[in-house]
């Protein structure tokens, strides 16, 4: 079985590939913006269980859309997502994973994928001896990181090692950044650059915490996090430490001369249990649509909580009407106020207990959070 695709995976190198997702013709972009008519492919290893996008909208465009239209987290200067599991910003979450590791009073290190700088200002104040370097393809991400931290080195285009000097730096970061670049790529060339003893860190999207990458265009790469492991093992890139919680996790990891072969074996003994977990993300999207499309047919009025990609592809492959929508609602003040389908999003209240049916747009850790919050509601409770 291979789908029609030759290429290898990048995690096993295999080329057995089954099409888990076929002519989407709705997908969206973690910028939150929805894209239409142009079709999205996602293909698993048959061995393996890593899922890549075979086909994205994306395709032609990809580097006019990091340096010009990509807007995830560009709304304003300070916008942050809202990190449910540990009741803080993504990006204080990053910064309290990774300064729980101690680096050396003088170092250097480059943050591959820095957006707006966040990560540069923290690591200076608590390390203001670095050197500290950034680069990212987005003109106003780059423009806002140089605002916030003028005394860093920014680089405005597409990260590509041979740019960069090889067993330079103490640290190199990727953070929300390696779920769409080839990771054997970047595995190599991260662990160039690194020194030995140097330390990688790591923020991806778990696919089984992130069940919404399904429909991502602008991801290309969705992992569990034994995929992480083994790929980062194949270059001496040892296993430190790991924040598993949320639909992001956080790893570090050190160069080391022979990191083994465990986590190789670990990826084949998991196999079977993540391909698996893979079909049942699939049923469950497909189940989510259902329900949904019941309750429209039926013409009742629900209520979404959770302002995010999942909500806006609802809408959009459900095609739910507007006159149906009982409310928008989300905990995440940045968002509060947003208008998605001509409808304002609020803070949950008590009127959302009032409708027949909630539909929760959230991941699997995000759902417990939100139905604390729903208390004794008692109307149908519709996610993923
Ligand atoms: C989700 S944002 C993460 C920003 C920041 N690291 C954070 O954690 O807040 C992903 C970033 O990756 C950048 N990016 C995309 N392709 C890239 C490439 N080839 N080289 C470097 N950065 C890239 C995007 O422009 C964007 O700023
Ligand atoms: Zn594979």
């Amino acid at each position: 079985m291979n789908a029609g695709y030759t290429e290898k995976c990048e995690i096993c190198e295999k080329s057995s590939w089954e099409l888990i997702l076929e002519n989407q013709m709705i997908s969206v972009c973690s910028g939150r913006e929805i894209l239409r008519d142009t079709p999205l492919a996602k293909a698993m290893c048959t061995n393996c269980g890593f899922v890549y996008t075979s086909r994205s909208p994306l395709d032609e465009d990809i580097d006019h859309y990091y340096k010009e239209v990509y807007s995830s987290k560009l709304r304003s200067d300070a916008y942050d997502y809202r990190n449910y599991s540990h009741g803080m910003t993504f990006s204080e979450v990053q910064h309290k994973f990774l300064f729980s590791h101690d680096f050396p009073r003088i170092g250097r290190m480059i943050d591959i994928g820095c957006g707006k700088g966040f990560f540069e200002r923290a690591f200076a104040e608590r390390y203001p001896e670095w050197e500290i370097e950034g680069v990212d393809p987005s003109v106003v991400s780059i423009q806002m990181a140089r605002k916030r931290m003028p005394k860093a080195k920014f680089y405005n285009k597409k990260f590509e090692g041979k740019d960069y000097e090889k067993n330079a730096y103490d640290l190199v970061c990727m953070h929300a950044v390696l779920n769409r670049m080839s990771p054997r790529v970047f595995g190599q060339e991260v662990a160039a650059m690194l020194k030995t003893g140097g330390i990688f860190s790591v923020e991806i999207a778990v696919f089984p915490q992130a069940p919404f990458e399904l429909y991502f265009a602008d991801h290309k790469y969705m992992y569990f996090r034994e995929h992480l492991l083994a790929i980062a093992e194949e270059f001496n890139l040892d296993f430190l430490n790991e924040d598993a919680k949320g639909s992001k996790w956080r790893f570090l990891f050190k160069k080391v001369p022979d990191a083994g072969s465990d986590r190789k074996e670990q990826l084949s003994a998991a196999a079977h249990r993540i391909r698996n977990k893979v079909k049942r993300i699939v049923a469950s999207w497909h189940r989510v649509f259902e329900e949904v499309t019941k309750c429209k047919l039926e013409g009742k009025k629900i209520a979404f909580y959770g302002q995010g990609t999942t909500l806006m592809l609802v809408l959009a492959i459900v095609e739910f009407p507007k006159e149906q929508i009982a409310g928008i609602y989300d905990d995440n003040p940045y968002k509060v106020g947003e208008v998605v389908c001509g409808v304002k999003v609020r803070q949950p209240n008590e009127e959302i207990k009032q409708v027949e049916a909630v539909v929760l747009c959230a991941g699997p850790e995000g759902i417990p959070f939100m139905k604390k919050t729903l208390g004794d509601y008692s109307g149908t409770i519709i996610h993923l």
